[in-house]
């Protein structure tokens, strides 16, 4: 069979041969695997998309050394995917390595108490895990200028707007985007002089915003014109690629469905999970980050809603929800454990190579687009 040809304008502008980027996924928690790893990355640009490592978990040297990775298996364009959020509370101020059991003995009181009874009354081992002072989320600005000094050809803000590097980007040739959830912040970013708006519907998995991906995408495509938007939020084949294009965007960001690849970066339990999901399988919740995000539903929801407490300001609600996931896993407590999915975890029956999924995703586009409309559809 012939190769399908299905192109946009982002082909054109990023030197892809199909409009679909694998999105940026940094690891759930402290302690887990990164979402969106090298080799996620790499399947991705060599099936003819755009792979984007999920940047967040790294610190700066392991930042560097992946891009120098991905350079050396593939001569594919890629991205590069950095949180950039703002005020950071005084916490982020620590210095070298810093063991999360410390961490948590400062939180308030009634924290700690839920803490230790928590793993008192499910027999958690304390944690062992620690947090580096020389992440690349506190240290936004060192991050960027590795990769504007190693000339990754798509930097992706997903939190935070990127219009204070756009310039210094583009000089070298680099293209910018960032990732919203309201058509107010899709005009903002846009006004801010990216090349590339990404809206990510409520449905997305990870943080997440209240509009929902249907009702987003028009909007934040008015709000963002001239600049183009790319659709996020519960898009997993070639049904959800073939609507946004219909909707006027010019390619996709898939999450959930490249998480749950061969490559995908997250722990076994949490592919499983997914592969178990239904469209009705996750929630949003403060309880992993302190800001609003979207996992599969676990256990972990029922202790956290039971014990009445307000989530703590991000990143330091992280250090505590960490923890116990970490003691979760190393105590057997799989009923606890589930990781950032979206709610089109419900159509994911399979662990696939990224190729398989990308490719499949592509045909079945291209044959709605150019084969299926035209029959089930009479327009005069
Ligand atoms: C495990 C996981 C980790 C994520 N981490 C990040 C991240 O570090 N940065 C980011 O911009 N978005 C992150 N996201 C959100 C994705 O980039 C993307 O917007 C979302 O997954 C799209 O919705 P979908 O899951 O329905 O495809 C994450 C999503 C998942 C599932």
């Amino acid at each position: 069979m012939s190769k399908r040809v299905l192109r946009t304008r982002l082909c054109d502008l990023l030197g892809i041969e199909y409009p679909i980027l694998s999105a940026g996924m940094g690891p759930t928690l402290i302690g887990e695997p990164n979402g969106a790893p090298v080799e996620l990355v790499v399947a991705v640009s060599e099936a003819g998309g755009l792979g984007v490592l999920g940047g967040a978990g790294f610190n700066l040297e392991e930042l560097q050394s992946a891009i120098r990775e991905i350079k050396s298996l593939t001569d594919k364009p890629f991205g590069v995917d950095l949180l950039l959020p703002k005020n950071l509370p005084d916490g982020a101020g620590m210095t070298g390595e810093v063991p999360l059991a410390r961490i948590l003995q400062s939180l308030p009181g009634p924290y700690v108490e839920w803490y230790e009874k928590v793993r008192e009354s499910l027999g958690l081992p304390e944690s062992d895990l620690t947090v580096r002072s020389d992440t690349v989320t506190m240290h936004a600005d060192e991050a960027i200028k590795i990769c504007i000094e190693e000339r990754v050809p798509l930097f992706c803000a997903g939190l935070g707007d990127p219009g204070f590097m756009v310039k210094d980007a583009h000089a070298v040739g680099m293209k910018v985007l960032g990732v919203v959830g309201n058509a107010k912040n899709a005009g903002r970013v846009a006004a801010s002089g990216v090349d590339f708006v990404v809206a990510q519907g409520h449905e997305g998995g990870g943080h997440t915003g209240r509009v929902g991906t249907m009702a987003l995408l028009p909007q934040a495509i008015d709000a963002a014109a001239p600049v183009p938007v790319i659709a996020a939020g519960g898009i997993g084949d070639g049904r959800g690629l073939a609507a946004s294009l219909a909707m006027g965007c010019i390619g996709v960001w898939v999450g959930t469905r490249f998480l749950a690849s061969r490559e995908g970066g997250a722990m076994e339990l949490c592919k499983q999970r997914i592969l178990e999901s239904t469209d009705e399988g996750t929630r949003v919740s403060t309880l992993y980050t302190g800001k609003t995000s979207r996992v599969n539903t676990c256990k972990f929801h029922e202790i956290w809603d039971g014990s009445g407490l307000p989530a703590l300001p991000f990143p330091v609600q992280v250090v505590l929800a960490s923890a116990l996931i970490r003691g979760f896993v190393q105590a057997g407590k799989d009923e606890y454990v589930a990781g950032f999915a979206g709610q089109i975890s419900g159509l994911i029956k399979e662990i696939k190579p990224a190729r398989d999924i990308l490719l499949e995703m592509v045909e079945e586009a291209a044959d709605i687009l150019s084969r299926k409309l035209k029959e089930d559809v009479v327009v005069q």
